[in-house]
């Protein structure tokens, strides 16, 4: 199962996959009711993000008990059938684990408010200061202190997401654990892979101080002991069995990265990291605009490419998440006239890169974000969080609009569009999350049918890391510096070279081929270029990709 070069891996945000019991809400035997089509693609291994028992504050990421499963979703013997049935078609599930908080409703977390000291040190109580307020400045990532103050009391706790998010405290031997019982549960239900919420912030300093220069991120992030609990995690759980896992890294560095997922260091197989999807925020700010960097988002790619090679560290590949905007719409157009191009660019950049790519649902048939006006059609805590806060900035309910349309969560969140119909084939009642008008051209019922669509495209590009090793592990040398909007590299072993070229323009641009790649044979291509020229003339948002061996 582990080749995790060769592999693809799809990501379901199970809330808007498809929904089986007609509740609006897309649950558990609604990914195993699609497990053919996502097999069809070629997908080794399915993300689905948290199922468990939660108050659903940000979307089940506030767990409120790590071993059972929540019945918006589904039952325990429904994720037992979908672990079972796509192992039948040689895929694994890859569960999604929050070690780094749990709910306040938890029972842990219950306990310690009641005063049990066992539990109390499962979690980050201080003392407020001596006029009241919060122990340090340190802000919530979701807006607002990181502090919340118990009633009539001057003593808080420490939450760096949400509120009802309160953070556990690695530093307790029984913690780790109660965490380490939790995945072995899991493991013990022939799950095949875990993705590790923000797994680089458990690590909190051991004295905690007002942050004079920013929010408090610099104390926590890749923390003082971050590499200890990971190696011991690793030890504890999943080391032992060929499992994949990927760690979720906020705020990351290159150095880090390569440490977190090197075999050498026992700790992870992957990362993901996200510098490549801030190259639209306004000074690191994700709730301002600003236009898309592309000199840097190039700079990324090649240099994490080339250090994490280098160092022996290994990345997820991905544009898509539950967390972000989608790609298309945000760095290429979703006008339909370029809907494929820029649909199949972002596409090739990322797959023919060293690294395992990740498929976010919908991807596949370039699902576009439905950037609704009106707030009241998001759910996104975080969304919400943020509207509150543009308008007592003074925002206009115009000017907040026209950055929560863009910025939101909830644009990726919308139901999967399988056909054209009143509730896109995603329900048969009202969704828990609007459906988008673009199901009307945009749906999977239409994509598997034609042969020339983006579905067939991503198949493709799946197709080819598992047959070709200099995919998998050719060097890495990035080509076309020069040309802002053009990324290119070139992949390379023994024996082939694989040189491609994406363009993030509209206006045509002229390119020379290296000469010895006159004779080479086109790979792939978004356009209908059918031979190669010294001269190569970019349409726009063309992608191309050429192959020669020795
Ligand atoms: C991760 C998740 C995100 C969640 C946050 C807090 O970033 O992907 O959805 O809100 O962690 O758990
Ligand atoms: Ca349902």
């Amino acid at each position: 199962m582990k080749d995790i070069a060769s592999m693809t891996i799809y990501q379901v945000y199970p809330r808007s996959f498809y929904d089986t019991n007609k509740d609006g809400v897309g649950d558990i035997p609604g990914v195993t009711a699609k497990l053919d089509y996502i097999q069809s693609l070629g997908i080794q291994m399915i993300w689905i993000n948290p199922f468990y028992p939660s108050p659903q504050n940000d979307n089940g990421y506030d767990i409120s008990n790590y071993t059972a499963i929540d019945p918006l979703f589904g039952t325990m013997a429904d994720f037992e059938e979908l672990v079972s049935e796509a192992k039948k078609r040689q895929m694994g599930i890859m569960i999604d684990l929050v070690l780094n908080h749990t709910s306040t409703e938890h029972e842990w977390f219950q306990k310690a408010l009641a005063g049990d000291p066992y539990y109390r040190d499962f979690y980050y109580f201080r003392e407020g200061r001596s006029d009241g307020s919060a122990p340090t400045n340190w802000e919530s990532k979701f807006g607002g202190s990181a502090w919340e103050k118990l009633p009539n009391k001057n003593e808080y706790y420490l939450h760096l997401y949400d509120v009802t998010q309160a953070d556990l405290n690695w530093e307790n031997r029984n913690v780790r654990q109660a965490l380490y019982d939790v995945v072995h549960f899991w493991m013990t239900k022939g799950v095949s892979g875990f993705r590790l919420d923000v797994l680089n912030v458990i690590s909190k300093p051991a004295r905690f101080e007002d942050d004079l220069l920013g929010d408090g991120k610099r104390f926590y992030t890749d923390g003082p002991k971050i590499h200890h609990y990971l190696k011991e995690l690793h030890a504890s759980t999943f080391g032992p069995l060929s499992l994949v896992t990927v760690g979720e890294m906020s705020s990351t560095n290159v150095e880090n990265c390569i440490r977190y997922s090197n075999p050498n260091e026992k700790e992870l197989n992957m990362v993901f990291h996200f510098h490549h999807l801030k190259v639209d925020y306004k000074d690191g700010k994700k709730w301002q605009l600003d236009r898309v960097r592309f000199a840097e988002l190039k700079e990324l790619f090649h240099s994490w490419q080339i250090e994490m090679a280098d160092g022996g560290g290994w990345d997820a590949l991905f544009w898509n998440n539950h967390d972000q905007p989608r790609a298309l719409g945000r760095f290429v157009s979703d006008k339909s006239e370029y809907h494929y191009q820029a649909a199949t660019l972002l596409a090739a950049t990322i797959h023919f890169m060293r690294g395992t790519p990740y498929v976010y649902m919908g991807e596949e048939i370039g699902m576009i974000n439905p950037k609704f006006t009106e707030i009241d059609k998001y759910r996104d805590i975080e969304t919400i969080n943020h509207y509150n806060i543009l308008q007592n900035d003074g925002f206009t309910e115009q000017e907040t609009m026209n950055i929560i349309k863009e910025r939101s969560r909830d644009n990726s969140r919308i139901p999967m569009q399988w056909d054209s119909s009143h509730y896109a084939g995603f329900s048969s009642v009202e969704p828990f999350y609007p459906i988008s008008d673009s199901k009307k051209w945009i749906n999977v019922a239409e994509s598997v049918t034609n042969e020339q669509s983006i579905f067939y495209f991503y198949k493709k590009l799946i197709q080819l890391r598992k047959e070709l090793d200099v995919i998998q592990k050719g060097s890495y040398i990035p080509l076309y510096l020069e040309q802002e909007r053009v990324i290119s590299y070139l992949r390379k072993n023994d024996t082939t070279e694989l040189l491609t070229i994406h363009y993030y323009g509209e206006e045509p641009v002229q390119l020379q081929l290296p000469d010895h790649f006159l004779e080479a044979e086109i790979l792939l291509s978004n356009s209908d270029r059918q031979e190669l020229t010294k001269q190569i003339k970019l349409k726009p948002y063309e992608t191309l990709a050429v192959i020669r061996q020795d």
